[in-house]
């Protein structure tokens, strides 16, 4: 199957163009072991910080119109625990793990990058969009200054690649993404969730403890997909990994179209299991062949053509 599936992207080469988003899946090695053997390229774990948090208390997840809206609030065990966990990880898979960070400040992440770093994960992705965890996440990458300021730390701290996890709550994504590029990103993941909130009418109160989580699935599709189109429109050389709402390998075909090199699943493992990567990377090989392409490179922002 892999053949003409491969893509390379900040100097990691992936035998499947799908990647596991964060968030899904990707708390323990067996887990992420098994999305590996489902036919995923990489896994990017859950989201680890410096101190171990509890994260919200239930409801945490709402199954909307076509989505989910969740707000965890960063349940992790905290780096030190969950360095364990990265070196279990290393045995079990030989596809590349990316290991999804946040913090406080510039120095916590820089500190979480250098333990996850040599503990064996191959690249990080910094979570600096998470839409509703007060002092970290969204209100690090809505600010290019502070983003920056990140970036630069991570990058000092690390010599594996930095991928920045961009939020689509800002008015002009391109504006933070040239500071995270700027300031050394190595590939950008464009998008987190969007800002959300679910009502209801019984209780008449909104129904996730948190009050407002972050919308995945079908229903931002096309808005993730536009930040993608921008990205790849202002920055065409830096690396993209699209993400919000893949279901199908049609939706990953427009993905690679708009500029993304590679993609991340997520809220589709809740409706159709960890099955849906084989059944993604077959449908991306039969469009390819269709269409006589030999690789998804050659499909990469084709739709910005003119
Ligand atoms: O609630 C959460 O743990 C979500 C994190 C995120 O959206 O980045």
């Amino acid at each position: 199957m892999e053949g003409n599936l491969r893509v390379q992207l900040a100097g990691l080469t992936f035998s499947y163009p799908c990647m596991l988003a964060s968030g899904v899946l990707g708390y323990s090695a067996e887990t992420m072991q098994r999305v590996i053997e489902a036919g995923a390229g990489a896994v990017v774990s859950k989201s680890v910080g410096l101190k171990a948090r509890d994260g919200y208390t239930n409801p945490t997840v709402f199954q909307a119109k076509n989505g989910l809206i969740n707000a965890m609030g960063l349940p992790n065990p905290g780096i030190e625990t969950y360095v364990k966990e990265i070196r279990h990880v290393k045995e079990l898979i030989c596809q590349p793990l990316i290991v999804s960070i946040f913090g406080y400040s510039a120095e916590d992440y820089a500190i979480v990058a250098e333990k996850a770093a040599t503990a064996g994960a191959d690249a990080l992705e910094l979570n600096v969009s998470c839409p509703h965890v007060k002092q970290t996440g969204a209100e690090i990458g809505q600010n290019p200054n502070v983003l920056s300021e990140v970036v630069k730390a991570v990058k000092a701290a690390v010599n594996i690649p930095v991928f920045v996890k961009l939020s689509p709550n800002v008015t002009d994504i391109t504006l933070l993404a040239n500071a995270a590029v700027n300031a050394g990103a190595d590939a950008l993941t464009a998008v987190n969730t969007l800002k959300a909130i679910a009502i209801d009418i019984e209780t008449t109160k909104p129904v996730l403890s948190n009050i407002k989580g972050g919308l995945s699935g079908p229903a931002m599709k096309n808005i993730a997909l536009r930040c993608v189109y921008d990205l790849k429109e202002k920055l065409p050389n830096t690396p993209i990994i699209g993400c919000g709402g893949v279901s199908n390998w049609q939706d990953a075909i427009e993905f690679f179209l708009a500029g993304a090199n590679a993609i991340q699943i997520g809220t589709a493992i809740a409706y159709e299991g960890p099955e849906v990567f084989q059944t993604i990377n077959l449908g991306i090989k039969k469009y390819l062949e269709k269409k006589q392409f030999r690789s998804i490179e050659e499909i990469v922002g084709l739709s910005h053509r003119r």
